[in-house]
């Protein structure tokens, strides 16, 4: 199949794409780079052997979007394009409803237009809020206590919307965990480029000596060692959710949602003791009070998946801190010193 992955620079869409190309797709990329860098291109086809085209464009840009699925016969869309600070979207709530839920509907009206109906969405566990019980099923309330989390819900609701109203739409939103780590290569993997939010990107950044100690957010959380528990997921075993999902589309129409988690829960100190363990570096904490808006445990009810796309993880805690430290040591820092030499597209241009 042709697939078209919007955000396909990004951190997952990368992942995906190597996942896709091994399974024998053929990958086009589409990113407006504003998370991302185009070198990603040069280390994608480094990995999967083969030249990867990336259109820059954006995906609110619904002529560039509709010309991309034209010129590359697209089949499939996996949407991986939007932005995901939860702290940001406090701060910027407009445009995170533009960019997560006006780009989807901009994607869904040019793929309309092109006659394709095959979506694959990045939704998140964010749409759940505050975890009424554990493990969290997709039946679970859906109460999301951030415009993030309420930017993907909306997504849902008109995907939803969309697939009612038309039969012929096969569309699937994977409810992601806590995604972490990066491909075997160390040559794709979670790079910020700004001061990290999450644990592990934070954790690796004091490892590496680029930060000088992490601050722990509770340590008085009803858990086994006090600090929060998440279900962290590798992405390699994410991105593979990806191909299991498309897979089960081709004979499901509707709209179908997925939790894709591990099902178990690791704390922060877990976490920072494999990290330790698989660099050899010291993490040096710093005890702090409770982050606002974090819950004390989060984990999945992975059942879903595994009964109805045949799909469950496959990698350990230490396949994610070994990798995501692998990535840090290979390619340095974010900016690294890599420049790109891809060629960068416009649609009509490849
Ligand atoms: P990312 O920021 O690394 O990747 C997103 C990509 O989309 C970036 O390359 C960015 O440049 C691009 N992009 C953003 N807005 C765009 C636009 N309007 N047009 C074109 N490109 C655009 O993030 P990620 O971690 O790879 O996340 C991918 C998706 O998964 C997002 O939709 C995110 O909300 C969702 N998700 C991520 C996590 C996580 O923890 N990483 C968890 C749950 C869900
Ligand atoms: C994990 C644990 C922190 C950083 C977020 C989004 C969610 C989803 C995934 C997109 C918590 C603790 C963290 C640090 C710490 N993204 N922590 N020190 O908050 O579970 O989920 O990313 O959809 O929507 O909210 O992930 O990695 O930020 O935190 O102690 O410097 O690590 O308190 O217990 P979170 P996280």
């Amino acid at each position: 199949m042709n697939i078209l992955l919007t955000g396909g620079t990004g951190y997952i869409g990368s992942h995906a794409a190597v996942v896709m190309a091994g399974a024998g797709h053929r990958v086009v990329l589409l990113d407006n780079l504003s998370n991302s860098k185009a070198l990603v291109v040069d280390r994608l086809r480094t990995i999967i052997g083969d030249d990867v085209p990336l259109v820059r464009a954006d995906v609110r840009d619904v002529a560039a979007v509709t010309e991309t699925l034209r010129a590359y016969r697209v089949d499939a869309v996996m949407h991986f394009a939007g932005l995901k600070s939860v702290e940001e979207s406090f701060a910027r709530p407009a445009e995170y409803f533009d960019n997560n839920l006006s780009g989807t509907i901009v994607l869904l009206r040019a793929m309309g237009a092109v006659g394709i109906k095959t979506l694959v969405f990045s939704s998140s566990a964010t749409i759940y809020g505050v975890p009424k019980y554990l493990p969290i099923d997709e039946d679970h309330p859906l109460e999301p206590i951030n415009p993030y989390g309420r930017s993907k819900l909306g997504v849902e609701h008109v995907l939803n919307a969309v697939a009612t109203a038309d039969p012929g739409w096969r569309i699937a939103c994977l409810r992601y965990f806590n995604p972490a780590g990066a491909h075997a290569s160390g040559l794709i993997g979670e790079d910020p480029g700004h001061v990290p939010n999450n644990l592990l990107p934070y954790i690796v950044a004091v490892g590496a000596g680029e930060r000088p100690a992490l601050q722990v957010f509770g340590d008085d959380y009803d858990t086994p060692d006090g600090t929060g528990v998440r279900d962290f997921i590798h992405v390699m075993d994410l991105a593979e959710g990806h191909a299991a999902a498309l897979e089960f589309l081709r004979g499901r129409p509707g709209c179908h949602t997925f939790n894709l988690g591990t099902g178990a829960g690791h704390s922060v100190m877990e976490m920072i003791r494999a990290f330790e363990s698989a660099s050899g570096r010291h993490v040096p904490i710093s005890m702090q009070g409770r982050r606002a808006g974090d819950v004390p445990s989060c984990y999945a009810d992975a059942g879903k998946a595994l009964r109805e796309l045949g799909w469950r993880t496959n990698r350990s805690l230490g396949d994610i801190v070994d990798s995501a430290w692998r990535f840090s040591r290979r390619v340095g820092r974010p900016d690294g010193n890599l420049s790109s030499t891809s060629e960068i597209t416009g649609p009509n241009e490849h």
